[in-house]
Protein backbone atom coordinates (compact mmCIF):
# COMPACT_ATOMS: atom_id res chain seq x y z
CA UNK A 1 0.00 0.00 0.00
CA UNK A 2 2.92 2.61 1.17
CA UNK A 3 4.43 1.65 -2.18
CA UNK A 4 1.31 2.13 -4.40
CA UNK A 5 1.23 5.18 -2.39
CA UNK A 6 4.64 6.37 -3.24
CA UNK A 7 3.96 5.90 -6.89
CA UNK A 8 1.07 7.76 -7.05
CA UNK A 9 2.98 11.03 -5.05
CA UNK A 10 1.87 14.24 -6.16
CA UNK A 11 -1.35 12.99 -8.05
CA UNK A 12 -4.28 14.87 -8.85
CA UNK A 13 -4.25 18.05 -7.73
CA UNK A 14 -7.91 18.73 -8.22
CA UNK A 15 -9.23 22.16 -7.74
CA UNK A 16 -13.01 20.62 -6.56
CA UNK A 17 -13.38 19.79 -2.74
CA UNK A 18 -16.04 17.81 -3.82
CA UNK A 19 -13.18 15.35 -6.14
CA UNK A 20 -11.23 15.37 -2.96
CA UNK A 21 -13.70 14.17 -0.96
CA UNK A 22 -14.42 11.47 -3.27
CA UNK A 23 -10.73 10.41 -3.47
CA UNK A 24 -10.66 10.60 0.74
CA UNK A 25 -13.23 8.04 0.72
CA UNK A 26 -11.19 5.59 -1.39
CA UNK A 27 -8.53 6.18 0.82
CA UNK A 28 -8.33 3.01 3.93
CA UNK A 29 -8.46 4.95 7.40
CA UNK A 30 -5.49 5.36 8.94
CA UNK A 31 -4.89 2.35 11.34
CA UNK A 32 -4.68 3.91 14.63
CA UNK A 33 -1.29 5.70 14.39
CA UNK A 34 -3.90 9.01 13.53
CA UNK A 35 -3.49 12.59 15.40
CA UNK A 36 -6.70 13.42 17.42
CA UNK A 37 -8.63 15.40 15.28
CA UNK A 38 -6.97 19.13 15.86
CA UNK A 39 -10.17 21.95 16.41
CA UNK A 40 -9.86 24.61 13.51
CA UNK A 41 -9.19 28.20 14.26
CA UNK A 42 -8.38 27.25 18.50
CA UNK A 43 -4.61 28.97 18.54
CA UNK A 44 -3.63 32.24 17.22
CA UNK A 45 -1.16 33.03 14.69
CA UNK A 46 2.40 32.47 16.13
CA UNK A 47 4.51 36.06 14.74
CA UNK A 48 7.65 34.25 14.04
CA UNK A 49 10.71 36.39 15.42
CA UNK A 50 13.23 38.19 13.77
CA UNK A 51 16.81 36.72 14.44
CA UNK A 52 19.05 39.24 16.55
CA UNK A 53 22.73 39.45 14.75
CA UNK A 54 25.85 39.11 17.08
CA UNK A 55 27.79 41.53 16.00
CA UNK A 56 27.17 44.34 13.08
CA UNK A 57 30.47 45.05 12.57
CA UNK A 58 32.31 46.58 9.32
CA UNK A 59 28.44 46.48 7.99
CA UNK A 60 28.58 43.00 8.03
CA UNK A 61 25.27 41.26 10.06
CA UNK A 62 26.74 38.34 12.17
CA UNK A 63 24.43 35.67 13.44
CA UNK A 64 25.85 32.57 15.56
CA UNK A 65 23.23 29.74 15.04
CA UNK A 66 23.12 26.11 16.35
CA UNK A 67 20.89 23.36 15.43
CA UNK A 68 19.03 21.38 17.97
CA UNK A 69 16.61 18.75 19.24
CA UNK A 70 13.49 20.41 21.45
CA UNK A 71 10.49 19.65 22.20
CA UNK A 72 7.19 21.54 21.72
CA UNK A 73 4.22 21.43 22.05
CA UNK A 74 1.86 21.72 18.52
CA UNK A 75 -1.36 19.97 18.80
CA UNK A 76 -2.32 20.39 22.35
CA UNK A 77 -1.34 18.58 25.41
CA UNK A 78 1.05 16.61 22.86
CA UNK A 79 4.77 17.24 22.78
CA UNK A 80 6.44 16.62 19.69
CA UNK A 81 10.10 16.33 19.08
CA UNK A 82 11.35 18.92 16.13
CA UNK A 83 14.99 19.68 14.86
CA UNK A 84 15.50 23.02 14.96
CA UNK A 85 17.83 26.52 14.44
CA UNK A 86 17.98 27.98 17.69
CA UNK A 87 15.10 25.89 19.29
CA UNK A 88 12.80 27.92 17.07
CA UNK A 89 10.12 26.74 15.13
CA UNK A 90 10.08 27.35 12.02
CA UNK A 91 13.38 29.20 12.33
CA UNK A 92 13.24 32.92 13.52
CA UNK A 93 13.08 35.05 10.40
CA UNK A 94 16.63 36.98 9.24
CA UNK A 95 16.17 40.65 7.80
CA UNK A 96 19.06 41.42 5.53
CA UNK A 97 19.47 44.26 3.24
CA UNK A 98 20.94 44.07 -0.43
CA UNK A 99 24.50 44.76 -0.66
CA UNK A 100 25.36 44.48 3.22
CA UNK A 101 26.42 41.02 3.75
CA UNK A 102 25.52 38.09 6.14
CA UNK A 103 27.27 35.81 7.77
CA UNK A 104 26.10 33.15 9.33
CA UNK A 105 28.27 30.68 11.93
CA UNK A 106 26.52 27.11 11.79
CA UNK A 107 26.93 24.73 14.52
CA UNK A 108 25.39 21.52 14.22
CA UNK A 109 23.99 20.56 17.33
CA UNK A 110 22.56 17.70 16.30
CA UNK A 111 22.96 14.25 15.79
CA UNK A 112 23.15 14.23 12.09
CA UNK A 113 24.77 16.15 9.32
CA UNK A 114 23.27 19.27 7.94
CA UNK A 115 23.58 21.87 5.11
CA UNK A 116 22.61 24.87 5.36
CA UNK A 117 21.05 26.38 1.93
CA UNK A 118 19.52 30.10 1.20
CA UNK A 119 16.91 29.03 -1.11
CA UNK A 120 16.65 31.95 -3.86
CA UNK A 121 20.02 33.79 -3.11
CA UNK A 122 23.07 34.37 -5.32
CA UNK A 123 25.89 33.37 -3.25
CA UNK A 124 29.55 31.53 -3.95
CA UNK A 125 29.55 27.82 -3.83
CA UNK A 126 30.93 27.31 -0.86
CA UNK A 127 28.27 29.00 0.87
CA UNK A 128 25.80 27.72 -0.79
CA UNK A 129 24.69 24.84 1.26
CA UNK A 130 24.79 22.25 -1.38
CA UNK A 131 24.06 18.37 -0.86
CA UNK A 132 27.57 17.28 -0.53
CA UNK A 133 28.76 20.19 1.72
CA UNK A 134 27.31 19.22 4.84
CA UNK A 135 28.50 19.95 8.84
CA UNK A 136 28.73 17.07 10.40
CA UNK A 137 27.46 16.84 14.26
CA UNK A 138 29.23 18.97 16.59
CA UNK A 139 31.23 20.67 13.82
CA UNK A 140 31.12 24.52 12.72
CA UNK A 141 30.96 26.06 9.14
CA UNK A 142 30.82 29.86 8.03
CA UNK A 143 28.59 30.66 5.38
CA UNK A 144 29.01 34.00 3.86
CA UNK A 145 25.97 35.90 2.24
CA UNK A 146 26.88 38.71 0.16
CA UNK A 147 22.96 39.25 -0.57
CA UNK A 148 24.78 41.62 -4.15
CA UNK A 149 21.32 40.75 -5.34
CA UNK A 150 17.50 42.94 -5.27
CA UNK A 151 15.07 42.70 -2.75
CA UNK A 152 13.23 38.99 -2.40
CA UNK A 153 11.58 36.51 0.20
CA UNK A 154 14.19 33.87 0.37
CA UNK A 155 13.77 30.81 2.76
CA UNK A 156 16.21 28.88 4.30
CA UNK A 157 16.16 25.18 5.25
CA UNK A 158 18.21 22.21 5.31
CA UNK A 159 19.80 20.22 2.32
CA UNK A 160 21.89 17.35 3.54
CA UNK A 161 22.00 14.70 0.51
CA UNK A 162 19.36 12.51 0.91
CA UNK A 163 18.10 13.57 4.18
CA UNK A 164 17.32 16.75 3.35
CA UNK A 165 13.95 16.04 2.95
CA UNK A 166 13.43 14.24 6.36
CA UNK A 167 15.33 17.15 8.16
CA UNK A 168 13.26 19.89 6.29
CA UNK A 169 10.50 18.01 7.36
CA UNK A 170 11.31 17.58 11.12
CA UNK A 171 11.83 21.45 11.91
CA UNK A 172 14.76 23.02 10.17
CA UNK A 173 12.88 26.08 7.53
CA UNK A 174 13.30 29.73 8.45
CA UNK A 175 12.59 32.83 5.98
CA UNK A 176 15.41 35.01 5.20
CA UNK A 177 14.06 38.57 4.01
CA UNK A 178 15.92 40.43 1.88
CA UNK A 179 14.77 44.41 1.27
CA UNK A 180 16.65 47.38 -0.73
CA UNK A 181 16.00 50.81 -1.56
CA UNK A 182 13.18 49.84 -4.45
CA UNK A 183 11.19 48.08 -1.99
CA UNK A 184 11.64 50.02 1.36
CA UNK A 185 10.22 53.15 -0.90
CA UNK A 186 7.18 51.54 -1.40
CA UNK A 187 4.12 52.57 0.80
CA UNK A 188 3.03 49.19 1.35
CA UNK A 189 1.88 48.04 4.52
CA UNK A 190 4.94 47.91 6.93
CA UNK A 191 6.06 46.70 10.35
CA UNK A 192 3.45 45.12 12.10
CA UNK A 193 0.93 45.10 9.28
CA UNK A 194 3.42 42.96 7.36
CA UNK A 195 3.52 39.83 8.21
CA UNK A 196 5.29 35.93 7.59
CA UNK A 197 2.66 33.16 6.55
CA UNK A 198 4.70 29.96 6.38
CA UNK A 199 2.64 27.14 5.55
CA UNK A 200 2.98 23.44 5.68
CA UNK A 201 1.79 20.50 6.45
CA UNK A 202 2.37 17.30 8.92
CA UNK A 203 1.58 13.46 9.59
CA UNK A 204 1.74 13.67 13.73
CA UNK A 205 1.00 10.06 15.47
CA UNK A 206 -1.23 9.69 18.49
CA UNK A 207 1.42 10.95 21.19
CA UNK A 208 1.95 14.04 19.01
CA UNK A 209 5.20 12.43 17.09
CA UNK A 210 5.83 13.58 13.78
CA UNK A 211 6.07 10.74 11.71
CA UNK A 212 8.31 10.57 8.51
CA UNK A 213 8.28 8.40 6.01
CA UNK A 214 9.01 8.98 1.93
CA UNK A 215 5.73 10.13 -0.07
CA UNK A 216 3.28 9.44 3.35
CA UNK A 217 -0.14 10.63 2.23
CA UNK A 218 -1.16 11.25 5.53
CA UNK A 219 0.29 14.33 6.33
CA UNK A 220 -2.99 16.23 6.50
CA UNK A 221 -2.50 18.70 9.47
CA UNK A 222 -1.48 21.94 8.05
CA UNK A 223 0.48 24.54 10.70
CA UNK A 224 1.02 28.19 9.62
CA UNK A 225 3.93 29.36 11.55
CA UNK A 226 4.02 25.89 13.17
CA UNK A 227 0.97 26.42 14.64
CA UNK A 228 -2.36 23.76 13.78
CA UNK A 229 -4.71 26.04 11.66
CA UNK A 230 -4.56 29.11 13.74
CA UNK A 231 -6.78 32.29 14.01
CA UNK A 232 -5.46 35.88 13.27
CA UNK A 233 -6.86 38.87 14.66
CA UNK A 234 -6.32 41.85 12.29
CA UNK A 235 -7.01 45.09 11.76
CA UNK A 236 -9.51 46.49 9.32
CA UNK A 237 -6.76 47.72 7.26
CA UNK A 238 -4.36 46.40 4.59
CA UNK A 239 -1.78 43.85 5.14
CA UNK A 240 1.02 42.68 3.54
CA UNK A 241 0.97 38.70 3.90
CA UNK A 242 4.18 36.99 2.71
CA UNK A 243 3.15 33.30 2.51
CA UNK A 244 5.75 30.18 1.92
CA UNK A 245 4.92 26.82 1.10
CA UNK A 246 7.62 25.16 3.16
CA UNK A 247 5.91 21.98 2.89
CA UNK A 248 7.56 18.89 1.54
CA UNK A 249 5.45 17.90 -0.44
CA UNK A 250 2.22 19.34 -0.87
CA UNK A 251 0.77 21.93 -3.29
CA UNK A 252 -1.90 24.81 -2.10
CA UNK A 253 -4.42 27.14 -3.89
CA UNK A 254 -5.73 29.60 -1.47
CA UNK A 255 -8.48 32.05 -1.23
CA UNK A 256 -10.80 33.57 0.85
CA UNK A 257 -14.16 31.57 1.85
CA UNK A 258 -15.94 34.89 0.93
CA UNK A 259 -13.86 34.85 -2.77
CA UNK A 260 -12.76 38.06 -1.75
CA UNK A 261 -9.80 40.05 -3.41
CA UNK A 262 -6.47 39.07 -3.34
CA UNK A 263 -3.54 41.66 -4.38
CA UNK A 264 -0.93 39.63 -5.62
CA UNK A 265 2.18 42.29 -5.21
CA UNK A 266 5.38 39.50 -5.18
CA UNK A 267 6.54 35.94 -5.93
CA UNK A 268 9.81 34.12 -5.40
CA UNK A 269 12.14 36.85 -6.47
CA UNK A 270 10.46 39.73 -4.58
CA UNK A 271 7.50 42.50 -6.21
CA UNK A 272 6.07 42.05 -9.51
CA UNK A 273 5.98 44.44 -12.24
CA UNK A 274 2.61 45.96 -10.94
CA UNK A 275 0.26 44.72 -8.69
CA UNK A 276 -2.10 41.44 -9.77
CA UNK A 277 -5.59 41.34 -8.27
CA UNK A 278 -6.45 37.65 -8.10
CA UNK A 279 -9.11 35.13 -6.55
CA UNK A 280 -6.62 32.48 -5.28
CA UNK A 281 -3.17 31.93 -5.27
CA UNK A 282 -1.03 28.72 -6.59
CA UNK A 283 1.96 27.89 -4.12
CA UNK A 284 3.52 24.21 -4.93
CA UNK A 285 6.20 23.31 -2.51
CA UNK A 286 8.95 26.30 -2.03
CA UNK A 287 7.10 28.56 -3.64
CA UNK A 288 6.32 32.17 -2.24
CA UNK A 289 3.41 34.88 -3.29
CA UNK A 290 3.71 38.25 -1.56
CA UNK A 291 -0.06 39.14 -1.26
CA UNK A 292 -2.02 42.44 0.15
CA UNK A 293 -5.55 42.17 1.64
CA UNK A 294 -7.41 44.88 2.39
CA UNK A 295 -9.58 44.07 5.16
CA UNK A 296 -11.28 47.24 5.70
CA UNK A 297 -14.16 46.22 3.35
CA UNK A 298 -15.02 43.72 6.31
CA UNK A 299 -17.29 45.23 9.06
CA UNK A 300 -15.73 44.37 12.76
CA UNK A 301 -16.50 41.26 13.89
CA UNK A 302 -16.30 39.40 10.43
CA UNK A 303 -14.13 36.03 10.22
CA UNK A 304 -12.59 35.40 7.37
CA UNK A 305 -11.07 31.66 6.59
CA UNK A 306 -8.38 30.78 4.18
CA UNK A 307 -9.23 27.67 1.99
CA UNK A 308 -7.11 25.51 0.32
CA UNK A 309 -8.49 23.75 -2.53
CA UNK A 310 -5.31 21.79 -4.34
CA UNK A 311 -3.67 19.04 -2.85
CA UNK A 312 -4.74 15.84 -1.16
CA UNK A 313 -6.59 14.82 1.70
CA UNK A 314 -9.39 15.04 3.90
CA UNK A 315 -11.18 18.30 3.08
CA UNK A 316 -11.98 18.86 6.73
CA UNK A 317 -7.88 18.51 7.17
CA UNK A 318 -6.52 20.60 4.96
CA UNK A 319 -9.99 21.99 2.93
CA UNK A 320 -9.35 25.60 5.34
CA UNK A 321 -5.60 26.56 6.49
CA UNK A 322 -6.48 29.73 9.14
CA UNK A 323 -8.84 32.58 9.85
CA UNK A 324 -8.65 36.31 9.47
CA UNK A 325 -10.78 37.64 12.62
CA UNK A 326 -11.69 41.74 12.11
CA UNK A 327 -11.39 42.68 15.55
CA UNK A 328 -10.93 46.45 15.41
CA UNK A 329 -10.40 49.44 12.71
CA UNK A 330 -6.70 50.92 11.81
CA UNK A 331 -5.61 53.88 10.27
CA UNK A 332 -4.09 52.46 7.15
CA UNK A 333 -1.62 55.11 5.34
CA UNK A 334 -0.87 52.39 3.48
CA UNK A 335 -0.93 51.92 -0.75
CA UNK A 336 -0.51 49.56 -3.55
CA UNK A 337 1.11 51.71 -5.91
CA UNK A 338 0.73 50.37 -9.53
CA UNK A 339 3.82 50.36 -10.44
CA UNK A 340 6.19 48.14 -7.92
CA UNK A 341 9.37 47.58 -9.73
CA UNK A 342 11.28 47.57 -13.25
CA UNK A 343 12.53 44.50 -13.61
CA UNK A 344 16.03 44.42 -15.89
CA UNK A 345 15.42 43.86 -19.67
CA UNK A 346 16.25 39.84 -20.54
CA UNK A 347 19.34 39.85 -22.44
CA UNK A 348 19.32 38.07 -25.90
CA UNK A 349 19.64 34.43 -25.26
CA UNK A 350 23.00 32.64 -25.67
CA UNK A 351 22.37 28.70 -25.63
CA UNK A 352 18.96 26.42 -24.85
CA UNK A 353 18.37 23.25 -23.03
CA UNK A 354 15.93 20.65 -22.42
CA UNK A 355 15.23 19.12 -18.66
CA UNK A 356 12.76 16.66 -18.50
CA UNK A 357 11.53 15.74 -15.12
CA UNK A 358 10.06 12.03 -14.71
CA UNK A 359 9.64 9.39 -11.94
CA UNK A 360 8.74 6.03 -11.66
CA UNK A 361 4.77 6.08 -11.17
CA UNK A 362 4.10 2.51 -11.91
CA UNK A 363 3.68 1.52 -7.88
CA UNK A 364 7.02 -0.23 -8.23
CA UNK A 365 8.60 -0.91 -5.21
CA UNK A 366 11.46 1.54 -3.92
CA UNK A 367 10.20 3.98 -6.45
CA UNK A 368 13.26 6.60 -8.48
CA UNK A 369 13.30 10.09 -9.83
CA UNK A 370 15.01 11.26 -12.54
CA UNK A 371 16.26 14.31 -14.14
CA UNK A 372 17.14 13.72 -17.40
CA UNK A 373 17.07 9.63 -17.04
CA UNK A 374 19.37 10.07 -14.93
CA UNK A 375 19.17 9.59 -11.03
CA UNK A 376 20.95 12.46 -8.98
CA UNK A 377 25.10 11.23 -8.89
CA UNK A 378 27.07 14.57 -7.04
CA UNK A 379 30.29 13.53 -8.28
CA UNK A 380 28.65 14.13 -12.27
CA UNK A 381 27.98 17.48 -14.02
CA UNK A 382 25.06 17.30 -16.15
CA UNK A 383 25.01 21.14 -17.54
CA UNK A 384 27.85 23.23 -18.22
CA UNK A 385 27.54 26.72 -18.56
CA UNK A 386 29.58 29.27 -19.94
CA UNK A 387 29.93 32.21 -16.98
CA UNK A 388 27.93 35.11 -18.49
CA UNK A 389 25.71 32.79 -20.84
CA UNK A 390 21.80 33.40 -20.92
CA UNK A 391 20.10 30.47 -20.97
CA UNK A 392 16.67 29.65 -22.28
CA UNK A 393 15.61 26.27 -20.50
CA UNK A 394 12.52 24.30 -21.83
CA UNK A 395 11.63 21.70 -18.53
CA UNK A 396 8.82 18.87 -19.31
CA UNK A 397 7.03 17.23 -16.87
CA UNK A 398 6.77 13.75 -18.62
CA UNK A 399 4.61 11.68 -16.15
CA UNK A 400 1.02 11.39 -16.20
CA UNK A 401 0.18 11.30 -12.48
CA UNK A 402 2.87 12.56 -10.65
CA UNK A 403 3.37 16.86 -10.41
CA UNK A 404 6.84 18.19 -9.75
CA UNK A 405 8.25 21.66 -9.72
CA UNK A 406 11.90 22.63 -10.37
CA UNK A 407 13.80 24.48 -8.73
CA UNK A 408 17.56 26.44 -9.75
CA UNK A 409 19.86 27.43 -7.14
CA UNK A 410 22.34 30.57 -7.50
CA UNK A 411 19.31 31.95 -9.80
CA UNK A 412 16.25 33.91 -10.07
CA UNK A 413 15.29 33.15 -13.63
CA UNK A 414 12.17 34.48 -15.89
CA UNK A 415 9.04 32.43 -16.71
CA UNK A 416 8.55 32.97 -20.41
CA UNK A 417 6.20 30.46 -21.96
CA UNK A 418 4.14 27.82 -19.60
CA UNK A 419 2.00 25.38 -21.87
CA UNK A 420 3.22 27.15 -24.73
CA UNK A 421 1.28 30.54 -23.60
CA UNK A 422 2.54 34.02 -21.72
CA UNK A 423 2.62 33.54 -18.12
CA UNK A 424 0.04 34.71 -15.74
CA UNK A 425 0.59 37.54 -13.64
CA UNK A 426 1.91 35.39 -10.56
CA UNK A 427 5.05 34.12 -12.98
CA UNK A 428 5.39 38.07 -13.81
CA UNK A 429 8.10 38.33 -11.93
CA UNK A 430 11.42 36.47 -10.86
CA UNK A 431 11.10 32.85 -9.94
CA UNK A 432 13.44 30.65 -8.53
CA UNK A 433 10.72 27.67 -8.52
CA UNK A 434 7.84 26.95 -10.97
CA UNK A 435 5.23 24.30 -10.59
CA UNK A 436 5.33 21.26 -13.68
CA UNK A 437 1.92 19.44 -13.65
CA UNK A 438 1.80 16.17 -15.42
CA UNK A 439 2.47 16.79 -18.80
CA UNK A 440 3.15 20.42 -18.77
CA UNK A 441 6.21 22.62 -20.42
CA UNK A 442 7.60 25.42 -19.18
CA UNK A 443 10.46 27.85 -20.99
CA UNK A 444 12.71 30.00 -18.06
CA UNK A 445 15.49 32.01 -19.05
CA UNK A 446 18.36 32.67 -16.50
CA UNK A 447 21.37 34.65 -16.61
CA UNK A 448 24.41 32.95 -14.87
CA UNK A 449 27.17 36.20 -14.90
CA UNK A 450 27.66 35.99 -11.11
CA UNK A 451 29.38 33.29 -9.27
CA UNK A 452 30.84 30.47 -10.95
CA UNK A 453 31.34 26.88 -9.70
CA UNK A 454 28.96 23.97 -8.62
CA UNK A 455 25.22 24.53 -8.14
CA UNK A 456 22.12 21.82 -8.09
CA UNK A 457 18.96 22.22 -9.79
CA UNK A 458 16.30 19.75 -8.83
CA UNK A 459 12.22 18.71 -8.29
CA UNK A 460 11.48 20.91 -4.73
CA UNK A 461 9.05 18.20 -3.58
CA UNK A 462 11.85 17.31 -1.23
CA UNK A 463 11.34 13.48 -0.70
CA UNK A 464 11.36 13.42 -4.49
CA UNK A 465 14.87 15.25 -5.01
CA UNK A 466 15.77 12.58 -1.99
CA UNK A 467 14.52 10.00 -4.74
CA UNK A 468 17.26 11.21 -7.32
CA UNK A 469 15.65 14.23 -9.12
CA UNK A 470 18.47 16.52 -8.65
CA UNK A 471 21.39 17.37 -10.88
CA UNK A 472 24.09 19.34 -11.39
CA UNK A 473 24.91 22.73 -13.22
CA UNK A 474 28.93 23.59 -13.73
CA UNK A 475 29.06 27.38 -14.23
CA UNK A 476 32.75 28.32 -15.68
CU1 LIG B 1 15.01 25.17 -1.48
CU2 LIG B 1 17.95 23.12 -3.36
O1 LIG B 1 16.52 24.16 -2.42
CU1 LIG C 1 17.53 26.47 -3.40
CU1 LIG D 1 8.96 15.98 -8.26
Amino acid sequence: MALTAAGLTGVSLMPLIAARRAEAADTPAPTGTAAPAVELFQVPLPLIPVARPVSTDGGTDTYEITTRTITKEILPGLPTELLTYDGQFPGATIRARSNRPVVIVQHNGLDVPISRHLHGASVPPDSDGGPMDTIAPGDTRVYRYPNRQPHASLWYHDHAHHTESENVYRGLHGSYLLTDRTEAALPLPKGRYDVLIALRDADFDATGRLVYAMSDRNRNTLLVNGAPYPYFEVAARKYRLRFANTSNMRFFELRLADGGDLIQIGSDGGLLPGPATVKSLYLSSGERADVVIDFSRYPVGSRIVLQNTAGRGPAEQVGQVMRFDVTRTADDPSRVPAKLRTLPPLPEPTAGRTVVLRMDEDGRADPQAYIDDRVYDPGRVDAVIRHGASEVWTVTNTNTKAAHNFHMHLVQFRVLERGGAAPGPAESGLKDTVVLQPGETVRLQATFDTYAGQFVYHCHMLDHSAMGMMATMKIG
